[in-house]
C-alpha cells in the first residue's frame, strides 16, 4: 500500500478509456464548443486495452481494490468488451464497475457481463423528455437510456446506480419524480451538486442545489432517513426511505467536499495519471511505456506522483479568490 502526503491511500481507479462521446451535456462537453470538427484524441494516441491492463496490474499490486470504467462514454470506444475481459481477470479487483449514459447499453450489455464486468452506474439527470434533450445537448430521447437501465437489470450487472447532476433552474424541480421512479424500481439514485470541473461549462454557484436541499424536497415528499458510509471514503452520503423500500445519495462536492478520504486516481485515455478531478496536469505514463519502461520503473513513477499528492481542491474551493486557470476537463478524465 502507498500512501499520499496526507496519508491517504491509494484504493480507488478510475480509467477513462475515450475522450468522445455521443452526449454534449452541458455541464460537461457544451455543444457550442465541441461541435461535430471538435479533434478528439487519434486512435495512436489512445493507450491501446494491453497497455490499458498493464498500468491497471502495476496500480492493483499498489493497492487498487476498485476499478471504474469511464470517459468521455466508454461504450463507444470499439470492443470495450475486450478490455473488460483483460481486466477481469486481473486478481484483487474487488469491485468492477462503468459510468456510462447507457445509450449504447442494450446492444453491449450481454458482452459486458460475460466479459465480466460487475456494475453499471448510469447518468440520467431527468425523466422529462424535453430537459433531457436539451440536457444531453444531443436532443437524444429518454427511451435508449431506460432500456440501457432495464437490460442492466436484466442481467444482474447490480446494484445499478443513477447519477443526476442537479442544475438549478434547469433539471431541480423534477427530482422527486426521478426518485420515486427508482425507489419503485429499486435503483439507487445519487444526486450530484453540479461542480466547477474544467473551465468550458460556465459554471455559477448560484445554479448548484446544495444537497440538503435536496434532501429536504425528497424527504417532503417521500420521508428519508440518513444511513451509514457502505465504507470509508465513499462519495455519497446515504439516505434510506422511512418505508424500507430503498435509498437514495448525495454527493455533495461543493457544499460538504470528502477530500479527507479521497483515495482516487485517474488515468486518462491518453495515458497520464490525475490525482485530483480538478487538476490541471497530469503525470505521463504513456511516453515512458511506450519506451521500455519496466514493471518497476512505470510503479516507481506511480508511487512519486501518489506520495506527493496534496491535493483538496473542494475544501479549498471555498478560500479560493481566482478561480483555477486550467483545470482538466471531465470528459477527459472521466467522473
Ligand atoms: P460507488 O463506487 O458506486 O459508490 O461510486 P462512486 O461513489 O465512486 O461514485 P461515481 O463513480 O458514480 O461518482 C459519482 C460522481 O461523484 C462523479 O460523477 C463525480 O461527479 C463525483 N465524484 C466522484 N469522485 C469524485 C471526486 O473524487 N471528487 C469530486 N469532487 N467529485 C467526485
Ligand atoms: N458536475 C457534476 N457532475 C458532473 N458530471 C459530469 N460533469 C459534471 C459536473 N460539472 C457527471 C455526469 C456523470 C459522471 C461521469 O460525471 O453526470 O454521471
Ligand atoms: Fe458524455 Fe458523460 Fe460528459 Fe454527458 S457527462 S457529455 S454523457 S461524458
Ligand atoms: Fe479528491 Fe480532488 Fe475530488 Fe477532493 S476534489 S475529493 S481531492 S478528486
Amino acid at each position: 500500500m502507498i500512501a499520499d502526503r496526507f496519508n491517504r491511500p491509494l484504493r480507488d481507479l478510475r480509467i477513462s478509456v475515450t475522450d468522445r462521446c455521443n452526449f454534449r451535456c452541458t455541464y460537461c462537453m457544451p455543444a457550442e464548443i465541441y461541435g461535430e470538427r471538435y479533434e478528439f484524441l487519434s486512435k495512436d494516441e489512445l493507450l491501446t486495452f494491453e497497455e490499458i491492463t498493464r498500468l491497471t496490474r502495476v496500480m492493483v499490486s499498489l493497492g487498487v481494490v476498485k476499478v471504474r470504467l469511464t470517459g468521455g462514454e466508454p461504450l463507444v470506444r470499439s470492443e470495450i468488451e475486450k478490455l473488460v475481459s483483460q481486466l477481469s481477470q486481473i486478481e484483487g479487483i474487488k469491485d468492477f464497475a462503468m459510468t456510462t449514459n447507457a445509450y449504447l447499453l442494450t446492444e453491449k450489455v450481454k458482452a459486458l457481463k460475460d466479459a465480466g464486468l460487475q456494475r453499471v452506474t448510469i447518468s440520467l439527470d431527468t425523466l422529462d423528455n424535453e430537459i433531457f434533450k436539451r440536457m444531453n445537448g444531443r436532443g437524444f430521447g429518454i427511451e435508449k437510456v431506460l432500456e440501457g437501465i432495464e437490460s442492466a437489470e436484466k442481467l444482474g450487472l447490480k446494484p445499478i446506480k443513477i447519477n443526476s447532476v442537479v442544475k438549478r433552474g434547469v433539471n431541480d424541480h423534477t427530482i422527486v419524480d426521478l426518485a420515486r421512479y427508482f425507489k419503485e424500481r429499486d435503483h439507487i439514485v445519487r444526486f450530484i451538486e453540479y461542480m466547477d470541473v474544467g473551465n468550458l461549462n460556465g459554471w455559477k454557484m448560484d445554479e448548484v442545489v446544495p444537497a440538503d436541499e435536496i434532501v429536504a424536497r425528497i424527504d417532503a415528499e417521500i420521508p428519508l432517513v440518513p444511513t451509514e458510509s457502505n465504507y470509508r471514503g465513499e462519495v455519497a452520503s446515504r439516505y434510506r426511505y422511512k418505508d424500507g423500500s430503498g435509498e437514495i445519495g448525495v454527493i455533495a462536492s461543493v457544499t460538504k467536499p470528502f477530500c479527507g478520504d479521497c483515495t482516487r486516481l485517474r488515468l486518462s485515455a491518453e495515458g497520464q495519471i490525475y490525482t485530483c478531478l480538478f487538476a490541471s496536469v497530469g503525470t505521463d505514463l504513456r511516453g515512458p511505456m511506450r519506451d521500455g519502461a519496466t514493471d518497476i520503473e512505470l510503479e516507481a513513477i506511480i508511487v512519486g506522483t501518489w506520495g506527493g499528492r496534496v491535493d483538496r481542491y473542494s475544501e479549498e474551493r471555498a478560500s479560493i479568490t481566482k478561480p483555477r486557470e486550467k483545470k482538466v476537463e471531465m470528459y477527459h478524465i472521466g467522473g
